[in-house]
């Protein structure tokens, strides 16, 4: 049976491709989705791609992982500078998450330096657009292999 992940988006990134391009590129979210779920296709995952502005939401999905999916990968967006509720719901999944953000969040403001997120992901990546994505998938499928 394939193993199952989670592309979670967080607020502001169903903007992506007219957002800020400069600072997040120009590729949409739907174009993001489909290259995660062709790259994740090639390790053999199915993926679920998700994003929801709405704190509770996310935390209802990161819930809904519980025995569903084998893995996650999580770019909260602003949430990951301010949601200890979010970074609970993390701790509370057990499953690994790989936290990423496009931008590079320590060369912006200083209130994007700390993330609440990495306090419970298994990594973090920053600062490489939409090529961060690949990788986390990539990260996720040695973790679980090794899990085995
Ligand atoms: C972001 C960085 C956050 O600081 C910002 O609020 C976002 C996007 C990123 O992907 O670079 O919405 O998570």
């Amino acid at each position: 049976m394939s193993k199952k992940i989670l592309i979670l988006n967080g607020p502001n990134l169903n903007l992506l491709g007219m957002r800020q391009p400069e600072v997040y590129g120009d590729t949409s979210l739907a174009e993001l989705d489909e290259h995660c779920r062709v790259h994740g296709a090639t390790l053999g995952f199915e993926v679920d791609c998700r994003q929801s502005n709405c704190e509770g939401t996310l935390i209802d999905w990161l819930h809904e992982m519980r025995g569903t999916k084998n893995g996650i990968v999580l770019n909260a967006g602003a949430y990951s500078h301010t949601s200890v509720a979010i970074m609970d719901a993390i701790a509370s999944v057990e499953r690994p998450l790989i936290e990423v953000h496009l931008s590079n969040i320590h060369a912006r403001e200083r209130f994007r330096h700390h993330s609440y997120i990495s306090k419970v992901a298994t990594g973090t990546i920053c600062g490489l657009g939409t090529t961060g994505y690949m990788l986390a998938i990539d990260a996720l499928a040695d973790i679980l292999d090794q899990e085995g």
